[in-house]
């Protein structure tokens, strides 16, 4: 019996484990000091809470405890990271680096520092036809270096194609010229180890309502040696998280990142390879089941998170099937900027047509989903899919009649 409706929509949000809700439960009734309350045992209790979260948190990415930095979400961390760094080190460089297919809340904020005298390049990843589709060559990062660059900004996992960036090769080639590396880590935090050091990371945001965590809480990674990266401050006020981040900490959303953190950590091979499985046969059977099924993005294996499909649909509008599935939840190729009916910037970047990027939509899968959830949504897609082809060619005959 599948509980319906389905969710597949983990790459917009993931339902919070329940391990994780229970971690939070006593700082909202309990341990509800203010963790910059220095004077009672409420605000020592809070403070204990954080500094436990903040340690293990940095040992899942190889960082140190001062490294960590609490924000409302990757969001906030992005801006905090380019603005911050922009702002601050304005004397040494005005030129900023990032490539097209990055996340909107990495594209507005450097689209504002442009208009603000900043100079940025957009670098363009490789297009579907090639054999690694969605991925930058670190060569054109190298090449696009100038004496004048800032900070180079790049997504470890996209959002939308899933597509894993060359990041180790990307943050050496920054380490050799001197150059600032910010990740937007969201997707890829939790699904597989990210080791900061490893990767010569300068910079890393990422968000706990993506791996099984509440939303409103997330992290911006700032490495303080070799170099010491100094940021200006975007939120002023009572001076916490060293001055870095102003604000009193949501101590149950720091906790409860921790834990679901932790959580990913204990569990992503499993999950992965479970989830991989899951997804394979996914596609397997929608391309055996409908016709003019195409996949978006890289091909379904290293280079592409486990969790992730996105495809098309030939001559059906990725709107009108997600309307008609009203029991399955997916989303269209411009899924995480949903207030905006523009085709998905990202397929556009992949050179697909705008009429496959409209007829394209994202199956994001996560711990919770079943495989008969799966099968229902095969089914669920199928249909619908049959169902507004013949609308579609029943309303063209009628009128060409
Ligand atoms: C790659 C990426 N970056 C940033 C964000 C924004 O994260 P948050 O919702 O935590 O602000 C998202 C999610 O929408 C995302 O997928």
């Amino acid at each position: 019996m599948v509980h319906t409706p389905v969710y597949l929509d983990n790459q917009s949000t993931t339902r919070v484990d329940p391990r994780v809700v229970e971690a939070m439960l006593p700082f909202f009734s309990e341990c509800y000091g203010n963790a910059g309350s220095t004077s009672h045992p409420f605000g020592w209790d809070a403070r204990d809470a954080v500094d436990q979260a903040r340690a293990a948190l940095a040992n899942a990415i190889n960082a140190s405890e001062r490294e960590i930095v609490f924000t409302s979400g990757a969001t906030e961390s992005n801006n905090l990271a380019l603005r911050g760094i922009a702002h601050r080190a304005r004397r040494k460089g005005n030129h900023l680096i990032s490539v097209t297919t990055e996340h909107k809340a990495i594209l507005d904020p450097l689209q504002r520092l442009g208009k603000n005298g900043l100079d940025v390049s957009l670098l363009e990843v490789a297009d579907q036809s090639t054999s690694t589709p969605g991925q930058l060559d670190p060569q054109a990062v190298a090449d696009a270096i100038r004496d004048d660059t800032l900070l180079v900004t790049v997504m470890l996992a996209n959002n939308e194609m899933g597509v894993l960036q060359p990041l180790a090769e990307i943050g050496r080639i920054c380490k050799q010229r001197g150059v600032l590396l910010h990740t937007d880590a969201t997707q890829a935090v939790g699904k597989f180890p990210v080791d900061v050091d490893a990767l010569q990371i300068d910079l890393m945001s990422f968000s706990a309502h993506k791996l099984y965590g509440p939303k409103g809480i997330g992290a911006l990674y700032v490495r303080r040696r070799n170099p010491v990266v100094r940021l200006d401050p975007q939120v002023d006020g009572g001076g916490q998280e060293g001055g870095r981040r102003s604000g009193t900490l949501n101590v149950p959303g720091i906790v409860g990142l921790a834990r679901a953190v932790e959580l990913c950590q204990q569990e992503w091979e499993p999950e992965q390879e479970r989830l991989g499985h899951l997804r394979d046969r996914l596609f397997a059977r929608l391309a055996q089941e409908i016709d003019g099924v195409e996949l978006n993005g890289p091909p379904l294996g290293p280079d592409r998170l486990a969790h992730n499909l996105n495809c098309s649909f030939a001559g059906v509008d990725g709107e009108s099937l997600m309307m008609s599935m009203r029991d399955v939840a997916v989303s269209s190729g411009s899924a995480c900027t949903s207030t905006d009916p523009a085709p998905s910037h990202v397929l556009l970047a992949l050179g697909l047509s705008e009429d496959r990027t409209r007829a394209s939509l994202r199956f994001g899968l996560g711990r919770f989903n079943q495989p008969e959830e799966l099968d229902y949504a095969v089914e669920a897609v199928r249909e619908s899919v049959h169902r507004l082809r013949a609308l579609g060619s029943s309303a063209s005959s009628s009128h060409t009649d």
